[in-house]
């Protein structure tokens, strides 16, 4: 039996994990589901936002899935992990569980408006270096700096990563983001560590962008992009991006990695302004949940999820508002339950 820790987390959080646990559910595939508070509401309620029971947990299952955390703004209450500060639950997790590479796939789906056609991108991000270090100071009370640090360990294990990840699923192309052209150390540095790893991996394609022109040519020609592989800055922004290619953060899933644990989380907030009113779109911690199932060895879970969820969104109805359609969370979970319940294997 898998075990896996859930965060339900605030907002709409409670809402869309709970649809995500009902159509695991109706796979079929046996796992337990540990349910550790965090965030917000856990802070608020005179707890800690982020107590040890969490880690406990997560050093228990090794897989965690998320939903989104509300950041307390200010300094309500920093989130303290032993004797470091974060300034959210979502990084504290992120840097305390050393999970290294931030993935993020935005594909079209059937039924969901988009500019583009045929987008099936999978993004890796560094997500342990760059200027996200927080090294960041006012010099003087007109100057601010912040320190970008780059590193051929840290570059050469996202792109190794991504290889590996690509060679699991049937992938072609890596391309390398970069802007070594005035960053000649930094960003030189990892061009260079994505190069030497890419000669171990002769059956792939591999090619570089510098950042900007990438951003040109991904909102001409998406299609062409197969996987890409960036440090933290540029992947952060790049791979929202990329979201919006394919019909914006509503549908985004995304995967931290690390060595011991990984964590599965939508890419949107909490969204406070519909919480509690079974108006959230489920979509994309859904498809962190099959991202999650991918990564524990049930893909066949994974598949039948995806195949329910895309049929759901072709019918269009019962589907939720953001979507076009009327159903709520609950009526668009109802409706890709039963079409697994119909479909059963
Ligand atoms: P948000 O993503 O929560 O909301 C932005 C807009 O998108 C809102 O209008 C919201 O209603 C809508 N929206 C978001 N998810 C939706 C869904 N599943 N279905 C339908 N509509 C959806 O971003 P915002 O407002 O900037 O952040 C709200 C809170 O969430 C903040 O406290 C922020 O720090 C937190 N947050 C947490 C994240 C995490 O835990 N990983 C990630 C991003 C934000």
């Amino acid at each position: 039996m898998h075990r896996v820790t859930l965060i339900p987390g605030d907002g709409i959080g409670p809402e869309v994990t709970q649809s995500a646990r009902d159509i695991v559910a109706a796979t079929g595939v046996d796992l337990s589901w540990e349910v550790a508070e965090a965030g917000m509401r856990a802070g608020n309620s005179g707890g800690h936002p982020l107590p040890p029971a969490v880690f406990e947990s997560i050093a228990r299952t090794k897989i965690v899935v998320k939903g989104p955390t509300q950041t307390p703004f200010g300094d309500a209450y920093p989130v303290q992990v032993g004797d470091r500060i974060y300034p959210s639950v979502a990084i504290a997790l992120r840097k305390e569980l050393k999970l290294f590479v931030n993935v993020r796939p935005a594909r079209n789906y059937p039924g969901i408006k988009s500019r583009f056609d045929n987008v099936d991108i999978v993004i890796f991000r560094e997500n342990s270096e760059d200027l996200y270090i927080g090294r960041e100071r006012m010099v003087d009370a007109d100057t601010a700096e912040a320190i970008k640090v780059i590193t051929r360990q840290a570059s050469e294990r996202v792109t190794r990563f991504a290889f590996d990840y690509m060679q699991r699923t049937g992938r072609k192309k890596l391309t390398a983001v970069h802007k070594s052209n005035v960053l000649k150390m930094t960003d030189g540095l990892f061009l260079k560590s994505a190069q030497t790893v890419a000669k171990e991996y002769p059956a792939f394609e591999f090619d570089a962008r510098v950042v900007d022109a990438l951003c040109m040519e991904l909102v001409i020609k998406p299609e062409t992009f197969d996987c890409l592989v960036l440090p933290n800055l540029y992947g952060d922004i790049v791979s929202d991006l990329a979201a919006g290619l394919v019909g914006g953060l509503g549908v985004a899933p995304g995967a931290n990695i690390g060595d011991e644990c990984a964590m599965f989380e939508a890419v949107h907030g909490s969204a406070p302004d519909i919480a509690g009113q079974d108006l959230a779109n489920p979509m994309a911690v859904i498809l962190s949940v099959v991202m999650m199932l991918r990564y524990i060895g049930e893909a066949v879970a994974a598949d039948r999820i995806d195949a329910a969820l895309a049929q759901v969104l072709q019918e269009g109805k019962q589907v939720t508002r953001d979507l076009g359609g009327t159903a709520g969370t609950r009526g668009m979970t109802r409706a890709i339950v039963d079409h697994l319940k119909a479909h059963q294997v």
